[in-house]
């Protein structure tokens, strides 16, 4: 973008002289063995993937193989490219209806034929759609990019032209390597019959669009075996061609999967309402251990945070626990190793170790017992009052515990960096908003948070408090996924979170495709070694005892 000076007139006749930010254009010269051949205008960025981009996409070269030399000069935009004589082919150059006018250079082989068989979701379209759109830096430029299901919006390139924004993406993964038999091209622009030439050649098998295609595009996507989506908005779309590779209803499909594999989804409570919707059962923390040690089903499909699935495992060995997203840590429970904890143990040889749940297998293998936010307070007094005691990790629960309980104890240095949004001055300010709410908050809080509180409980101790209660409205002092569960179960109450900023991202990383993939691929596993599982099982079922 360039700054350019501008008179700004605004709508109420106010006169500025000032500067506004506009894309720049460039000409983009493309030599072939030594000969002009064409000049592309576009944003002077990513020129070289451009080049490549353009080059594949006209047909001129196959792969990345067939570029023998490639220069690039800043200040002059001057791209050499040496192809093979072999890929040269001389071929008449169709005049197309892009903007400014296009040329097709070679048209698409009949042999181009997407065979591919991977199917996406409606539901995965729209909201690659949505995060794509949310890329795009500047207003009035074209955009294009390549995702997938998994890790999202993989490449993201931006050009003043639709089709050159399409080459710089295909450049950048012929460059990088990347295989796109399972990916999906996005582009703001719309699909003209060479739009799909160009995604044919790349073989991806999908291009979405925000608009609607033409007819020759549907005619030329039809022959090559390409999908294409138009008219994306708000959760719907029309999809033109190949309507095979898209489900429709993924909801359908899990419990269809789930049944045939005699599988059971978990869903903490602080999931997405989507995933909390298609769960066997929601809970919390204790709950969810519960239900996987009762459970007669093969596979457990744990949407949760790493910690859950793994007491899962340790509780039933025999079955597959799978996690749609292995990555769902907990940052608390990274806050304190197994080394830590022995260090604090040699300081203190005489205490029992009571570990939160939201720790690592190894480091409920080295303590005593273990305990949720639902049953601390149990355990704590379940034992000898001048039983010396190390709490770990979570040191606000711990705090909130001594307090409950009037024991001192051992705490280590740990805590939940999504309760840490949640203050008592944004509560209080809410609560001027809204004065007859009652005040529901998780003992994760700080001290000064539970202190302002009428209650301080666990995920599924809120849900019973609410039920039962003969309010109508409450500020919720904890992750926000919770209010789905609440307004669902309470359509009559009113709900306001304490903190917007306390959304828990490792729980948001279970998506419904990432439990259809995690069904259908039977992984990711969680697995547990033995030896360690059996030490940590003694802490959680002697937990699971008093509770
Ligand atoms: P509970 O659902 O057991 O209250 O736990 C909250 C939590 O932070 C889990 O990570
Ligand atoms: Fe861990 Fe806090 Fe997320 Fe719970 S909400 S999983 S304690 S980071």
């Amino acid at each position: 973008m360039k700054n350019v000076n501008i008179l700004k007139i605004g709508s109420s006749q106010k006169v500025e002289k000032t500067t506004d930010a506009v894309p720049e254009e460039k000409p983009v010269q493309i030599k072939l063995n030594g000969k002009d051949f064409v000049t592309l205008l576009s944003t002077p960025t990513d020129t070289k993937e451009l080049a490549i981009g353009f080059l594949l996409t006209e047909g001129l070269i196959k792969n990345a193989d067939d570029i023998v030399n490639l220069e690039v000069s800043e200040e002059k935009v001057i791209i050499e490219v040496r192809v093979s004589r072999e890929s040269l082919q001389d071929s008449p150059a169709i005049i197309t209806s892009g903007c400014g006018r296009g040329v097709i250079f070679r048209p698409l082989s009949n042999e181009t034929k997407i065979t591919v068989k991977a199917k996406f979701s409606s539901w995965l379209i729209s909201r690659l759609m949505k995060e794509f759109l949310t890329y795009s830096t500047r207003y009035g430029v074209h955009s294009a990019a390549l995702a997938d299901s998994k890790k999202g919006i993989l490449i993201f390139k931006e050009d003043i032209g639709r089709h050159n924004a399409i080459d710089k993406v295909v450049g950048a993964t012929l460059l990088q390597g990347i295989e796109v038999a399972n990916k999906i091209l996005l582009s703001t622009g719309r699909i003209s019959s060479e739009m799909v030439l160009k995604s044919a050649r790349l073989g991806i098998p999908i291009l979405v669009a925000r608009s609607c295609p033409t007819t020759s595009a549907i005619q030329l996507a039809d022959t090559a075996g390409m999908t294409i989506i138009g008219q994306v908005k708000a959760g719907s779309m029309n999809v033109y061609t190949h309507q095979r590779r898209i489900i429709s209803n993924l909801v359908e499909r899990i419990k269809e999967i789930k049944e045939t594999k005699h599988a059971i989804i978990l869903a903490h409570n602080y999931q997405r309402g989507e995933v909390q919707d298609i769960a066997d059962f929601v809970g919390d923390s204790l709950d969810l251990s519960r239900k996987a040690a009762q459970t007669d089903a093969k596979i457990i499909v744990f949407c949760g945070v790493h910690f859950m699935a793994e007491t899962a495992k340790i509780l039933s060995p025999d079955k597959t626990v799978l996690m749609p997203d292995i990555n769902a840590g907990c940052p608390m429970a990274d806050m304190v190793s197994v080394e830590d904890l022995r260090q604090t143990k040699a300081e203190h040889p005489d205490a029992l170790v009571v570990s939160y749940v939201n720790t690592h297998v190894e480091v409920k293998a080295e303590s005593d017992y273990c305990c949720t936010s639902a049953n601390g307070v149990k355990v704590i007094n379940s034992l000898s009052p001048n039983q010396k005691i190390i709490f770990t990790p979570d040191k606000y629960l711990g705090d909130y515990i001594i307090r409950q309980t009037g024991r001192e104890m051992i705490l280590m240095p740990g805590y939940c960096p999504t309760h840490q949004t949640i203050t008592p001055e944004g509560i209080h300010q809410i609560k001027k908003e809204h004065p007859q709410a009652k005040i529901i908050v998780h003992p994760e809080c700080s001290q000064g948070v539970i202190a302002v509180s009428d209650a301080a409980l666990s995920t599924n101790g809120m849900c019973r408090y609410i039920k039962e209660s003969e309010a109508t409205e409450f500020i919720i002092g904890t992750e926000v996924g919770i209010i789905h569960r609440l307004k669902k179960e309470n359509p009559q109450k009113q709900f306001y979170p304490a903190s917007t900023r306390a959304v828990c991202p490792n729980m948001k990383l279970t998506t419904l495709e990432k439990i259809l993939f995690a069904l259908e691929d039977e992984e990711p596993k969680i697995e547990v070694p033995h030896d360690i599982a059996q030490k940590a099982k003694l802490a959680i079922d002697r937990m699971l005892a008093i509770s």
